[in-house]
């Protein structure tokens, strides 16, 4: 009783470069088929019809949540979700035995929680898709709806310069990886100890992208066609001090933005934290884009599943 086709998506490198432009054109085709309403009515060909993704979030979410849950429903299948208050995890089950038992029951697992180990090991145990709803280290869901979010603006990715602010937090290193499969460079500008791990940059300038690292915002933003920015302090990170002070001159402002292309476009994950990392100005202006980004979190999950079942890609 187990999946015919298990590929897991712990980071878009399970993917590649092939995969991620198809889960793109899904996407587009996906959206553009749907009429708006209700929204969790199934597409035509309900391709999940049956099926059942069990989610385990370790942390808070919102967008993931109800994202991968309408997907779910817009497939013909259905979302369960787990969290470790109300579920065994919580008591000390251990994430190899709750693998093997969601494998039995569920066609599919999505895990949300801090270390990253944790979702390979689930990975590792379960004999059906496994994918990754954010870790400390990375957040590819979200970037596949970022990606599909620029090109919806016009923008083609190749060659494309995107602008980072702020922390160098586990939703850059997913960008990093993206600009390593589909050819973009990354400004990166951080204060000095807040820099993406190595390993990220490492892949995308092996890639052949530019990737710069700077202390300097404004030279970041020159001439960038998109501009995004997180959360200062990540989940899990709530007991760093001092460093809100240090994040101070990367913050998004109207004078920022302006130094990047005229028709550059500002993206944030959310939940947004406006007057810190984001001005209000920017946040609700009219190069801000964040909440197509949050509807795309539902076609981006879309295709991701369907490649996960071998229906994509
Ligand atoms: N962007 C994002 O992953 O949001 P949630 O934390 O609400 O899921
Ligand atoms: N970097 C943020 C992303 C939240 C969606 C965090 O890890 O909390």
């Amino acid at each position: 009783d187990l999946a015919p086709v298990v590929r897991n998506l712990l980071d878009l490198s399970d993917a590649g470069g092939d995969a991620v432009a198809a889960m793109i054109n899904d996407a587009i085709d996906r959206k553009a088929a749907r009429k708006g309403w209700p929204k969790g009515k199934p597409d035509a060909d309900a391709p999940l019809a049956g099926h059942v993704l069990a989610m385990v979030f370790e942390k808070s979410s919102t967008r993931t949540r109800v994202s991968f849950d309408i997907a779910m429903r817009q497939l013909g299948g259905s979302a369960i979700i787990l969290d470790s208050g109300t579920s065994q995890l919580g008591r000390g089950e251990s994430i190899a035995d709750t693998a093997r038992v969601l494998s039995r029951m569920a066609d599919a697992i999505m895990v949300r929680t801090d270390d990253h180990a944790k979702i390979e090991e689930m990975g590792e145990y379960a004999h059906v898709p496994v994918i990754n709803g954010l870790t400390d280290r990375s957040h590819p869901c979200q970037i596949a709806a970022d990606l599909l979010t620029v090109i919806e603006h016009g923008k083609a990715l190749p060659g494309l310069e995107v602008a980072w602010f702020g922390d160098g937090n586990n939703v850059l290193h997913s960008i990093l990886e993206a600009a390593s499969l589909m050819k973009f460079n990354v400004r990166v500008a951080t204060p000095s100890g807040y820099e993406p791990e190595a390993e990220f940059v490492d892949m995308a300038r092996n890639a052949g992208c530019t990737v710069t690292l700077t202390q300097d915002a404004q030279a970041a933003a020159s001439g960038a066609d998109v501009i995004v920015t997180d959360t200062w302090v990540s989940m899990g990170q709530e007991h760093v001090h001092n460093k809100l002070a240090a994040m101070e001159p990367y913050r998004v402002d109207e004078a920022l933005m302006a130094h990047a292309k005229a028709d550059a476009v500002f993206l944030h994950c959310l939940p947004a934290h406006v007057g810190d990392e984001v001005s209000e100005g920017v946040f609700e202006g009219p190069q801000s884009v964040v909440f197509d980004e949050a509807e795309n979190r539902i076609h981006a999950q879309k295709s991701i599943l369907l490649w996960c079942f071998g229906k994509l890609g």
